[in-house]
């Protein structure tokens, strides 16, 4: 498998009618990523139809019929089931696959890269580059230029996970549950609320916030708390850091926010930690405004904030720190590591 050189290269989104693929697509124009030819595919639901891009109108391939040879670069988003399945047979054709699923992720063969934090992964690579999960990356934008300088040992994490990191589904389930409730806002107040049908999570979303992200696994463990441990960890290259998560859904459109508090081998202060995320590429540290999912959403720069002293046990830091879960969380990463792979 080679890799490809910088010019005009052949580029396919899988999964381009998607709320992160639709952002690829965006992201590749944004960055000005030097695409030759575009193909965008989906399932068969969506084959056939078209999408307005900044290289013309193109249609919709479906993917289980479509013909991957001659593609360099390929963005994958299109759940886990596709992308082990076709990963492998694009990369077996000559791409360079960037899988946005957790599909690969954890392959001691498949580099996990956030650009900015570990590029050099990137080099490794056979054919397949995972793109983590959206909740760890932000994470890791503030997390990895402090490790990089005392060494993480202990991490306390708590997400508040938009509903977008679902996808489509996400989204029109917290629409409708506003819309929903929003009918008989007493209800919220004296109890008397009726559940509402066909919603996508654990419990009700809308005006509510459920404190069960993904699917349970393990004791009690969800999916999506495994993969905040087992990604960090892979990331930082740091597989005995200790690590205490709890991922929570809120209803919020876009942007994933985490609350973590952070011990390393020696103590961090403060001014330390303002100064690292400070001169860190990709994010932004306020101090006069508290950083939100909504200042987060539609900007490529994760934001960071009231950044403390831990009290119980002295010598750590706590945090807060929010990015745009389709943009930095998924799209613009993995098209950041395609970046990497052309340079
Ligand atoms: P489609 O629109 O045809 O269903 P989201 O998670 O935001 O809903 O996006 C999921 C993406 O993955 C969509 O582009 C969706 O395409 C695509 N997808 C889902 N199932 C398949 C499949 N079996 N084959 C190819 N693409 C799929």
């Amino acid at each position: 498998m080679g890799t490809p050189t910088v010019s005009d290269l052949s580029v396919v989104v899988v999964g381009a009618t998607g709320a992160v693929g639709r952002e690829m697509v965006a992201t590749l124009d944004r960055r000005k990523f030097p695409v030759g030819r575009l193909r965008l595919m989906a399932s068969e639901r969506s084959a056939g139809t078209t999408i307005d891009t900044a290289w013309g109108e193109v249609t919709v391939e479906n993917l289980a019929e479509a013909d991957p040879s001659g593609i360099e670069i390929a963005l994958f988003s299109a759940g886990g089931a596709r992308s082990k399945e076709y990963a492998p047979r694009f990369a077996e054709a000559g791409a360079v696959v960037v899988d946005n699923s957790s599909a690969w992720r954890m392959d001691p063969k498949v580099p996990l890269v956030v650009a900015d934090v570990n590029d050099q992964a990137v080099l490794e690579h056979e054919g397949i580059i995972a793109n983590p999960n959206c909740t760890t990356m932000v994470l890791l934008m503030a997390l990895g230029p402090l490790h990089r300088a005392a060494t993480l040992t202990e991490l306390v994490a708590t997400s508040y996970q938009s509903v977008s990191g679902s996808g489509r589904r996400g989204i029109s389930t917290l629409l409708e549950e506003v819309e929903h409730f929003g009918k008989d806002t007493e209800a919220l107040c004296d109890g008397t609320w009726k559940e509402p049908a066909g919603g996508l999570y654990a419990r009700p979303i809308g005006w509510n916030v459920v404190p069960f992200a993904g699917s349970e696994v393990s004791e009690g463990y969800t999916d999506e708390e495994l993969k905040l441990v087992n990604e960090t960890r892979k990331i930082l290259a740091a597989p005995d850091v200790a690590i205490e998560p709890t991922c929570v859904r809120v209803p919020v459109l876009v942007s994933h926010g985490i609350a973590a508090s952070v011990w390393f081998e020696r103590d961090m202060s403060v001014a330390e930690a303002e100064e690292l995320i400070g001169a860190a590429p990709g994010i932004e540290l306020w101090s006069e405004k508290v950083p939100t999912p909504l200042d987060a959403a539609g900007i490529d720069e994760v934001l960071a904030g009231r950044l403390r002293p831990t009290l119980g046990r002295p010598g750590g830091l706590s945090f807060w720190v929010v990015g745009d879960n389709l943009r930095k969380g998924a799209a613009l990463n993995a098209v950041q590591i395609a970046e990497l792979v052309v340079a």
